[in-house]
């Protein structure tokens, strides 16, 4: 298995496009409340956005997306709200898979999926096979997905190999089998809806990740709004715990190097 930098052992490279943006969808609710409409309005709504920021992402050059589209927490909400998000779920792999496949992405799902209907289970295990050799966007869901979850289930998956009793474990071996242990962390996390909290996303992998928030309801969420995201982005100073001046030497390096 090939295993990806870690921010906090390696300084990954970094682009002017983030190689990979995670998103946490918030505000479907809201955007439905404001318009007089019940909730799931919003969801369905959610959906054509992601379909638009798919697109995006694919012209920006963008080589993973994930998205939280249901935590382990959300179990909470009303029944009926559940039960109407997993049907509109459903709906959305059942439309789009194919449609997916034949625009060269790769689908994933992460998070404990056992725990959702057979038939939502059957489509998601054929959505990635079918497209597993896709490789112009790596797509992934998060859906019932948790970022202490994932952790506790990288340990017990680490602690059921015999290799770690002879040479102990690190960070690495404990990383590579978290749910997204091939992926490189992400460089952007956007969480739209206003809301400044991770909710038990990619606590792990979110370590060095640049953070940006913003206000608009995830239903309004378009390609010129990622291009605010990427903008903020572009502004950073990605330091992974060194300091301005280090950088500024290494820049200087590498122009006389001429890299
Ligand atoms: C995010 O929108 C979608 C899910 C959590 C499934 P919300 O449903 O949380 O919308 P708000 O936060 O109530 O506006
Ligand atoms: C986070 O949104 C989870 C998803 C977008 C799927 P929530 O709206 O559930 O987050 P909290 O509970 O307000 O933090
Ligand atoms: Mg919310």
């Amino acid at each position: 298995m090939s295993q990806t930098p870690s921010s906090t052992r390696d300084i990954p490279e970094i682009g002017a496009i983030p190689r990979h943006v995670a998103i946490i969808m918030d505000g479907n609710g809201r955007w439905a409340k404001q318009r007089y409409l019940p909730r799931t309005a919003g969801h369905r709504q959610g959906v054509e956005a992601v379909r638009g920021v798919i697109r995006a992402c694919i012209e920006r050059g963008i080589e993973y997306l994930t998205i939280f589209a249901f935590s382990s927490e959300n179990w909470r909400r009303p029944e009926e709200e559940v039960k109407l998000l997993m049907q509109l779920f459903l709906v959305a792999l059942e439309r789009e898979v194919a449609k997916l496949h034949e625009n060269g992405i790769r689908f994933r799902v992460i998070g404990d999926i056992s725990k959702f209907d057979t038939k939502v289970i059957d489509c998601i295990r054929q959505g990635e096979v079918l497209t597993a050799n896709n490789t112009r966007l790596h797509f992934t869901v998060a859906a019932n997905y948790g970022g202490r979850w994932d952790i506790m289930q990288a340990v017990k998956k680490m602690l059921a190999e015999d290799s770690w009793l002879a040479d102990g474990f690190d960070e690495l071996a404990l990383s590579r089998h978290l749910a997204m242990g091939n992926a490189p962390e992400p460089d952007l996390f956007i969480r739209t809806g206003g809301e400044c909290r991770i909710s038990n996303f990619l606590l792990w992998q979110l370590a060095y990740t640049e953070l940006y928030f913003t206000e608009t309801l995830w239903p309004d969420f378009d390609a010129a709004s990622l291009d605010q995201a990427i903008a903020s982005y572009q502004q950073r100073e990605r330091r992974f715990g060194r300091t301005s001046e280090q950088l500024a030497a290494s820049l200087t390096k590498n122009r006389v190097n001429g890299l």
